[in-house]
């Protein structure tokens, strides 16, 4: 039988890269990253689809392709790909704000766009939006990322009402998932102090770890979890 094809972004490293691993079992992968030299491991049997996200003439290029060539088997898209800068707001670069406004929340959009269109007409579908725990706690040093996070939760509650318009048996589903502190290359720069500090906030008493993340993944793909849309789903030990 033929297996179900998922788009993940943000698939070279981190929480992108485990989850592909996870779900290259059981799905057929399209993995996406800003360049191929950035891909860690090559997943064999997975398409690769590269676009840098800051360019908005990439994204474009990007959702065109993928509709073109999976917009018949498309089953599912995680929008994982995401960046920050954590600095505070009066001395955020212009270029920066851009950045996590166009790679966390517009090409995300974007590609909603095009998993509506293409999920509309299968009538069936799955997008999950990563977002985080600073999209609903905030977080100081990170007000554009949380802000780019928080826009991420209401896109997918949007559409998941949207998609009940669209779909005649109501079988898309749209979703957000919300990591606390999960140790990748992006937490690896914190300083150990303020680590200390998130560890005392998290009543499981340990950093997530990537796999605690893609096995909930795994669940929420899968029709186990059909009754389970529109809600922000929280992977962070208990933070808040
Ligand atoms: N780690 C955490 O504690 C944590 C917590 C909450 C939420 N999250 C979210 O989880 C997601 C994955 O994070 P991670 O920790 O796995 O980060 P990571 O290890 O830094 O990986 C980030 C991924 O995003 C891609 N990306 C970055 N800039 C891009 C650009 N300009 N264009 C296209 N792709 C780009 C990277 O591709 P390249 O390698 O090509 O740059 C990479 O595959 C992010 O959305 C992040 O905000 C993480």
């Amino acid at each position: 039988m033929e297996k179900k094809k998922i788009l993940i972004t943000g698939a070279s490293k981190g929480l992108g890269l485990a989850i592909a691993k996870k779900l290259s079992v059981d799905y057929e992968l399209i993995l996406h990253a800003s360049k191929l030299e950035s891909f860690r491991e090559i997943i064999p049997g997975s398409h690769i689809l590269c676009a840098d996200f800051t360019d908005n003439e990439q994204v474009t290029g990007f959702c065109k392709q993928l509709k073109k060539e999976y917009g018949q088997s498309l089953y599912a898209v995680i929008n994982n790909a995401g960046l920050t800068y954590d600095k505070p707001l009066n001395f955020q670069p212009e270029r920066e704000i851009d950045a996590m406004l166009n790679v966390n929340l517009r090409a995300p959009i974007m590609i909603c766009k095009t998993a509506m269109k293409i999920f509309g007409l299968l009538n069936r579908g799955v997008i999950i939006n990563i977002s985080s725990v600073v999209g609903e706690s905030g977080n100081a040093f990170q007000s554009v990322y949380a802000a780019t996070k928080a826009g991420l939760t209401a896109l997918s509650r949007s559409l998941a009402q949207e998609a009940a318009a669209l779909s005649d048996n109501h079988s898309i589903r749209v979703l957000t998932v919300s990591p606390g502190f999960v140790e990748t290359d992006m937490t690896a720069g914190i300083p150990d102090k303020i680590k200390e500090k998130y560890l005392g906030m998290i009543p499981a008493k340990r950093f997530g770890n990537v796999e605690d993340v893609a096995e909930a993944i795994l669940f929420l793909l899968s029709d186990k979890a059909s009754y389970i849309n529109g809600t922000n789903i929280h992977i962070n030990g208990g933070l808040i």
